[in-house]
């Protein structure tokens, strides 16, 4: 047992993204999006980080695991009853767009797909559960990425704007946490992702992603008014990647140019969508990096007028950096640039394993924002093995959960604001960059592979027992 003092009603539960997951793809009125034409399968990271994408089928040359998922479609009210068992308090969930506006400028929307999610939260609420939803994660209609160019246009903003205040009316009393854009800072890395389009080259990219980006903070804060409006007593949120950076040595160029890289990656979305402003540093960045964002007027006052209620957050990496670094010493699985930690383990996919990296994540954001924090993603992707007699021993996910539950008791202690911790991929599922099954992150197995055969049946990992103790406990039992 330990003495970590989680808050009562804090929000344990797990976190899923539609299109990893639902399957179905053509179903109930859907739309083409994004995920659908994602090829499966380690090409996927060339796909995501090579300029140049046509976000066309090819499927002579590749797999679609996305089609299918694990037909959460179907299978919702089995799974639901799955995250109930383990005493979930909240389930982090996203909508896909394309489900509720198939093309995504249409003026109605897809009646089917609202009913689809009427029934997804009825199933939730009936088990106690609180649903938490993303408005886009990585899954924007395929019509608005090739007729619009993505985020890149600015009439998108009216389509989400639609979109978001279509589920504020028909979800108002049902979902009462809301976040708008995942992972809203990863744009910059990988724009086809979040803002729905490949650059034509390397060169664009920056000025690109940052026009994309905003873009998506003028629609993020309508989005936020609309919600305050619609829902009274709701709370809206951004949601970040974060990763703290590291200086490699103390040689004063490498703490500069880490710094410098953590003010950036980590802080411009935040200090857009929690302040309500660009920040300082960002005149210069922008300045000296050829960026021109394109702003129309009133566009500073809404960013000002309706920040966020909370920040939201994934944790799964810290992150090393040094001014001058060779081919070598580039950390391989992270997502990030940047150099291998000596003092750090990595996953089976190379992403470095550090429990201390969240409680300075969490530390690090509450100085600077002083709005609570939610960790809406943390989580180990590993290799399974089921047994002869059919258990799932996987010891290695509940020691990596374990350290990073401790960081957080850490944090709470030290006078942060966490509002839960939803881990990611509660039930096995598709994985984001490299289309793969195998890189399993839940407490739940599902028997589907990434050749795309299996019976998609379910069964209890050794960690659904163990995260069972800790929710029921709250937190005390580890
Ligand atoms: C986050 C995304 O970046 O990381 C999720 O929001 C994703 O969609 C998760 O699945 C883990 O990444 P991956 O590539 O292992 O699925």
């Amino acid at each position: 047992m330990t003495n970590y003092q989680f808050p009562e009603g804090f929000l344990w539960g797990g976190a899923t993204a539609a299109n990893q997951l639902e399957g179905a793809y053509l179903e109930g009125g859907k739309g083409m999006n994004l995920a659908d034409v994602m090829p499966g399968g380690k090409v996927r990271l060339n796909v995501i980080s090579t300029p140049g994408f046509n976000f066309e089928i090819d499927k002579e040359k590749y797999t679609y695991p996305n089609h299918d998922g694990i037909d959460f479609y179907h299978r919702y009210a089995e799974d639901i009853a799955l995250f109930a068992e383990m005493g979930f308090k909240a389930y982090r969930m996203s909508i896909a767009w394309s489900r509720i506006f198939p093309k995504g400028d249409e003026l109605e929307p897809n009646k089917e797909g609202l009913a689809f999610y009427d029934r997804v939260f009825d199933e939730c609420l009936k088990h106690g559960i609180k649903p938490v939803v993303t408005i886009s994660h990585y899954e924007m209609p395929l019509y608005l990425i090739k007729e619009y160019g993505g985020w890149r246009n600015r009439e998108v903003i009216t389509f989400f704007e639609r979109y978001a205040t279509t589920l504020f009316k028909h979800y108002k009393n049902k979902v009462k946490y809301w976040l708008t854009f995942n992972e809203i800072n990863g744009a910059t890395f990988h724009p086809i992702f979040g803002l729905g389009f490949s650059p034509a080259t390397e060169e664009v990219r920056l000025q690109e992603s940052f026009q994309g980006l905003h873009h998506q903070f003028v629609a993020s804060s309508l989005a936020v008014k609309a919600c305050h409006e619609i829902i009274p007593d709701s709370q809206i949120g951004c949601m970040l990647i974060y990763a703290p950076v590291y200086a490699y040595d103390c040689n004063p160029e490498n703490v500069l140019h880490a710094f410098k890289e953590e003010r950036i990656f980590n802080y411009i979305c935040g200090d857009v969508q929690v302040r309500g402003e660009y920040p300082a540093f960002s005149k210069r960045f922008f300045k000296e990096n050829g960026i021109n964002i394109k702003m129309e007027e009133g566009d500073l006052e809404t960013i000002k007028n309706y920040p966020v209620d909370f920040i939201s957050f994934s944790y799964y990496m810290s992150r090393t950096e040094k001014k001058e670094l060779t081919e070598e010493e580039k950390a391989a699985g992270n997502i990030f640039s940047g150099v291998k930690n000596p003092f750090l383990k990595a996953s089976d996919w190379g992403w470095e394993i550090d429990p201390a990296g969240l409680r300075l994540a969490l530390n690090q954001l509450y100085d600077r924002y002083r709005v609570p924090l939610f960790i809406v993603e943390n989580g180990l992707g590993a290799y399974d093995k089921v047994e002869e007699d059919g258990s799932i021993n996987d010891d290695y996910r509940i020691d990596y959960l374990r350290e990073h539950i401790k960081a957080m008791g850490e944090a709470i202690e030290d006078g942060v604001e966490l509002m839960g911790y939803t881990s990611w991929g509660c039930i096995d599922l598709v994985s984001a960059s490299t289309g793969e099954m195998s890189k399993r992150y839940g407490f739940i197995y599902v028997d589907k592979h990434d050749d795309g055969s299996g019976t998609l049946e379910r069964k209890k990992k050794k960690s659904f027992f163990w995260y069972k103790d800790v929710i029921a406990t709250n937190g005390e039992k580890l």
